[in-house]
């Protein structure tokens, strides 16, 4: 099974590049910024992602991002994250940025854009992994600000595919950004938003009714409500379901008890990613592996996984017939 997945071919749609910032690569970069921080080693650090709930990790989280700077952080950032997903056959990559995450330090949008941007350009060439950017918006500052962070974007529409919202989940529900999500849409972006990870089952239903999303990000807590499981069921929503970021922030209590298989069994177009890899102790083929121990998941169930990062993915018709294709020949051989 290790092996099976590991080169299986498969799409990773939930992954905030922040959050994939290495302690090593963190020291690094930190010491080139002439910025402390405040752990002596990288062990201090490690020993430090130990999270009671999601706010506990979002302290660590924008601590860590402080330290990025300049254009080639982002790109170096950026960089890691590809080879490591390479290494996963990740074929096609849709990764989230905070931008107001940067901002808020006098770090210029354009900087981060930049810097992500030529790494990801990098990765179709030298890696032929394909990709998307999906700006996302913190929840817990004010409409207004995304707002304004949406004014910046619409510059760059041209590299940015998508918005999304996240952040801290409970207390700032998605009627909150009802506004900007209808002034994203009409720019012709496309919308994600992280709902149901924390929140209730109704941030879910108004991720899709007033910001009009195309996938539900976790969306865990729709399994609270049975006609909104049926309706995703029966629009073929897709949720980007992250095992380890549920396990490590307390949202599930062990890996067996993780919905997965159940979302599945239901008929729920669930995908497996891994958030914030860095920070969760996985990337995306551990994510796979940890869910195919606890839940014995069969290898059909983990090609079905697969396949659904393709046709959730904001890739055309005929690119993912093409991924499809690649993946049915994989399979094929089981
Ligand atoms: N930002 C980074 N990771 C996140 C998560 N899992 N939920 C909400 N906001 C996030
Ligand atoms: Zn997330």
């Amino acid at each position: 099974m290790r092996s099976f997945i590991a080169c299986l071919p498969k799409a990773e749609l939930h992954l905030h590049i922040e959050g994939t910032f290495e302690p090593e690569l963190m020291f690094a970069i930190a010491k080139r910024n002439n910025i402390g921080l405040p752990y002596d080693s990288v062990e201090a650090l490690k020993a430090a992602y130990d999270f009671a709930d999601l706010q506990d990790f979002l302290n660590l989280y924008y601590q860590g991002m402080k330290v990025l700077r300049e254009e080639p952080d982002f790109a170096d950032l950026t960089w890691a994250y590809l080879k490591r997903a390479h290494a996963d056959n990740v074929r096609h990559t849709e990764i989230f940025f905070d931008p107001q995450g940067h901002t808020q330090r006098g770090v210029p949008f354009e900087t981060a854009l930049n810097g992500i941007w030529r790494a990801l350009k990098k990765g179709e060439r030298e890696l032929g992994l394909t990709s998307k950017l999906i700006m996302c918006f913190l929840r817990d500052l004010p409409e207004a600000d995304a707002e304004r962070t949406l004014d910046t974007a619409l510059a760059h529409k041209d590299r940015i595919a998508g918005i999304g919202l996240d952040s801290a989940e409970v207390g700032h529900p998605p009627s909150k950004f009802e506004r900007v999500f209808a002034r994203a849409r009409d720019a012709g972006f496309l919308c994600v938003a992280h709902a149901g990870e924390e929140g209730p089952a109704d941030y879910v239903r108004e991720a899709l009714d007033l910001l009009h999303v195309a996938r539900i990000d976790h969306g865990n807590r729709a399994l609270d409500d049975e006609d909104l499981v049926a309706r995703l069921v029966r629009e073929r929503v897709p949720l980007t379901v992250c095992p380890l970021s549920n396990l490590r922030l307390r949202v599930v209590a062990e890996a067996k008890a993780h919905p997965l298989k159940t979302m599945l069994d239901k008929g729920l177009v669930v995908t497996v990613n891994s958030d914030d890899p860095a920070y969760f102790g996985g990337y995306v083929n551990d994510n796979y592996l940890a869910m195919q121990e606890a839940l014995s998941l069969t290898k059909e169930e983990i090609v079905t996984l697969a396949r659904n990062s393709f046709e959730a993915a904001f890739l055309s018709r005929e690119e993912k017939n093409a991924q499809l294709a690649r993946l049915d020949t994989y399979a094929g051989a089981l």
